[in-house]
């Protein structure tokens, strides 16, 4: 049984916790406001918002509905568009702004951006025209056309819904809560929502730690899921029976923190997390620009690293990143005992891991007193897509030379792959243009790639080595 506020409605069901939170809310409430388009996590239509206390607040994020199991909405407040239209029939101001700037035609994609456009004005995040168009990253239109759309958006800066956003931030989440209702972006029930979090247990139990699945046939207890962005687009029949345990709302998964020369951090933190942690952003200068190459908005607030690491895809994204740090992860076995294992050490071959399969991953660490880092990533389009290649490399330069090097590839081999020879190479090196040339060289000796609809096996060839230098003209001008 698990318990969660649904727009104004207090939720309990014993449906399977597999279900899709899109099922559930068109399917069993009748909220057909939450569109189905891909059921892919690609177009933004099922999008809601999804409330969640912490540290005594409530902070909303942007989540597609087709991916989200209702595990995960346990002690949650989830808001579709149903929950922010005014009673009086009237528009939101979000809403308005994409009518009166023509940004909707045949409205099938609508909701999904008021409802990314309402949760980008919940946010304490400085507001921007470059924020709020960055908040739609995750929703496509078929046929208005973006500029109307991303005129819309800018409104909801410069107009009064927005002012003084700076000064909002300083005095705290509750009084842009206030405001928004002030405003009419969303509707005076909000106000409450904090306590009742707080009274159906959204910090204990209810958050669904083992899903129990009463009318689940398949029984495999030790399938574990997190966001789910990979688990229902591969196998979304499957997930919805299927009993599982899941961790997204692990506690203990979600911290991020520094223990010395180290920093740690849990299995189920998510990239919108790392985007947003102080730890983070003090470390990896371009902290933003880097993690804005991973998916979506919505997607990235789903998105953990252990999710990354266990789906194993040759082109994952934090997976190159956090082999770039020489990561370390823990592996923690049915009867609880754990083990540490270096993240090169866990490819054994096309998604074959060195894991039992009821080894589940609790937390990763890396040493932070790496100098440089930086990430690259090639795809057909910029945003919202998968990588051809992508590459990170992590260093601790003293002068000119290179005391620690680690890098690592995607995309052009079976694995995620850390390029042991080419690291080992650098350690020691001047940095010059030819010892970076001599380690590309090396770099071609360690991939493999293979043809396919990312590109032809030179061209990724060709992309492992432009991304390799890449890494030095960006952080060392060579
Ligand atoms: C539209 C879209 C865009 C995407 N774009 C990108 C992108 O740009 N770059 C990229 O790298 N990826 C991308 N992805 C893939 C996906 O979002 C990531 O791989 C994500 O990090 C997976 O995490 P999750 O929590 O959703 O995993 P889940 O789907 O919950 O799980 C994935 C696998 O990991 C296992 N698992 C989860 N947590 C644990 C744990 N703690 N211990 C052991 N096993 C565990 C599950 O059992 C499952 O096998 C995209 C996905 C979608 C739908
Ligand atoms: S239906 Fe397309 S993202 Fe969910
Ligand atoms: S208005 Fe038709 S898809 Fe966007």
């Amino acid at each position: 049984m698990i318990k969660f506020i649904l727009n104004n409605q207090t939720i309990e069901t014993a449906l399977p916790t597999g279900t899709t939170v899109l099922d559930f809310v068109r399917y069993r409430k009748n909220l057909k406001g939450t569109k189905i388009g891909c059921r892919e996590g690609d177009c933004g239509a099922c999008t809601v918002l999804v409330g969640e206390l912490h540290d005594g607040r409530v902070k909303y994020r942007s989540q597609t509905s087709c991916l989200m199991p209702l595990a995960n909405a346990a002690g949650k407040h989830i808001v579709t568009v149903e929950g922010v239209n005014p009673a009086d029939g009237e528009l939101t101001p979000v809403q308005s702004a994409l009518v009166d700037e023509s940004g909707t035609q045949c409205g099938f994609c609508t909701v999904g951006f008021v409802m990314s456009l309402t949760g980008f004005c919940l946010d304490d995040a400085p507001k921007s025209k470059a924020a709020a168009v960055s908040a739609i990253d995750g929703n496509i239109c078929r046929c208005t056309g973006y500029k109307s759309i991303e005129r819309a958006a800018a409104r909801l800066c410069d107009t009064g819904e927005m002012e003084g956003e700076e000064e909002k931030r300083r005095r705290g989440e509750e009084e842009i809560l206030k405001r928004a209702i002030e405003t009419g972006i969303v509707p005076a029930y909000f106000a409450a929502i904090k306590e009742r979090l707080a009274s159906i247990g959204a910090e204990s139990s209810n958050r669904a730690s083992a899903v129990d699945n009463p009318k689940s046939e398949i029984r495999n207890p030790k399938s574990f899921v997190s966001g789910g962005t990979d688990l229902y687009v591969q196998r979304p029949e499957e997930m919805a029976e299927m009993a599982a345990e899941n961790l997204f709302d692990r506690a203990d998964l979600r911290l991020i923190e520094e223990a010395g020369e180290m920093v740690e951090v849990g299995a189920a933190v998510v990239v919108t997390d790392l985007m947003e942690s102080d730890v983070f952003q003090r470390i990896f200068p371009d902290l933003y620009r880097h993690l804005k190459l991973v998916s979506s908005t919505p997607i990235r607030n789903m998105a953990t690293l252990a999710g990354n690491f266990v789906n194993a895809s040759p082109i994952g994204d934090m997976t190159a990143w956090f082999l770039a740090l020489d990561a370390e992860i823990e592996l923690v076995d049915a009867d609880d005992s754990a083990r540490a294992l270096a993240l090169r050490d866990f490819y054994r071959g096309y998604k074959q891991l060195a894991k039992k399969p009821e080894e589940y991953i609790r937390k990763i660490s890396f040493r932070k007193d790496f100098t440089h880092f930086n990430f690259e990533k090639v795809c057909k389009r910029t945003y919202l897509d998968i990588a051809s290649v992508n590459s990170a490399i992590g260093l601790k330069v003293a002068g000119n030379t290179i005391e620690r090097a680690h890098a690592a590839v995607g995309g052009v081999f079976a694995t995620p792959l850390y390029l042991r020879k080419t690291s080992e190479f650098l350690r020691g090196r001047e940095i010059t243009e030819e010892i970076v040339s001599e380690a590309a060289e090396i770099l071609q000796t360690e991939i493999a790639p293979i043809s396919d609809v990312r590109g032809t096996a030179e061209y990724k060839r060709l992309l492992a080595r432009q991304l390799f230098t890449a890494h030095f003209a960006e952080l060392f001008g060579v």
